[in-house]
């Protein structure tokens, strides 16, 4: 179901801003651009960089001890390491008491890639309701999940910006998932209620952002400095929390042009959004 908040976090999936000097209304006549954390067109041979499989080594330019020593977030018993965290083939599991068991292919990816497998839950989080730079797939009918799965196996459903790098790792687990797998995550992501996580906020202005190395936007300024200008932004309320943690919890806070002249105020905005790195676009209204 498409509710605001949902919609909300598809279209602003991966947003650019640090392109702020970009006519948004333009780019929106062809493909926002800023939907999908870039800031130029592509060019005829880009393409996007192979993402490598998920590790438990340790990262060479990191403190060892930082990232092997336990960690704990709120509300929760249990703890995990940096190299916990950020093992894809293990999807860690903050608060195993808020949606279903999850299957195995929800937890380890599907089995015919062995180690090099990644857990839907590592990128869709356990919740499956996604993060700004891939997308929620709680809450939709299992029938909606298993033909986008099937149509990624089938090459029927791509990035349309070629530069996006996790939508080819996407696909990759989509023609390794057996028909089985296929139906155990869709049923799965179907059965967890899509509740709201998304403030919403309308502002001219937003502070300074980046691209961190997931292709998703945090916010770096104090002050708003940037405009926003027509962009729908979503970046994480706690960056530690959402991001190094990758804390189910912790929420997002999404920016919005506050364009509505007086006589409108009223009523529903209509905008042009384009689901994330994909070629399905719907116009719906956003309040
Ligand atoms: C590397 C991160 C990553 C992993 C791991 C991952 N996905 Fe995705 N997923 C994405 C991205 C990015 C998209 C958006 C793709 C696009 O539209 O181009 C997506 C989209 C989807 C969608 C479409 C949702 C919609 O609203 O249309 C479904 C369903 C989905 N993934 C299921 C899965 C399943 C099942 C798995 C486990 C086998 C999985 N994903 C693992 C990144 C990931």
């Amino acid at each position: 179901m498409i509710t605001p908040e949902r919609l909300l976090l598809v279209c602003s999936a991966g947003v650019v801003l640090g392109a702020f000097a970009i006519d948004a209304a333009a780019q929106d006549a062809k493909e926002p651009l800023w939907a999908y954390a870039y800031s130029t067109p592509p060019k005829p041979d880009d393409k996007a960089t192979p993402q490598a499989p998920p590790t438990r080594n340790l990262r060479p330019n990191e403190n060892a001890d930082e990232q092997t020593r336990p960690r704990n977030v709120d509300g929760s018993s249990a703890a995990y390491s940096l190299v916990d965290v950020r093992d894809g083939h293990n999807v860690i599991d903050w608060f195993p008491g808020e949606h279903p068991p999850m299957p195995d292919v929800i937890r380890h990816g599907p089995a015919s890639l062995a180690e090099r497998g990644r857990g839907c839950g590592s990128c869709h989080l356990p919740n499956g309701k996604g993060r700004p730079e891939n997308a929620p797939p709680a809450g939709q009918p299992a029938a909606y999940t298993l033909k986008q799965l099937q149509d990624m196996r089938d090459g029927l459903r791509r990035s349309a910006d070629p530069r996006k790098p996790n939508s080819p790792t996407m696909n990759a687990l989509a023609a390794a998932m057996t028909d089985k797998e296929m139906h155990e995550a869709a049923e799965y992501f179907a059965a967890i209620p899509w509740t709201p996580w998304i403030r919403v906020i309308e502002a001219d202005l937003i502070p300074k952002m980046e691209l961190e190395e997931g292709n998703m936007y945090i916010t770096v300024g104090k002050e708003p400095t940037e405009p926003l200008a027509g962009r729908i932004v979503e970046t994480p309320v706690d960056e530690h929390q959402a991001n190094v943690l990758r804390n189910p919890r912790s929420s997002w806070i999404a920016g919005r042009t506050s364009s509505r002249s007086p006589q409108s105020a009223r009523e529903p905005i209509r905008r042009e959004c384009w689901f994330t790195s994909n070629r399905i676009s719907r116009t719906a209204s956003v309040r």
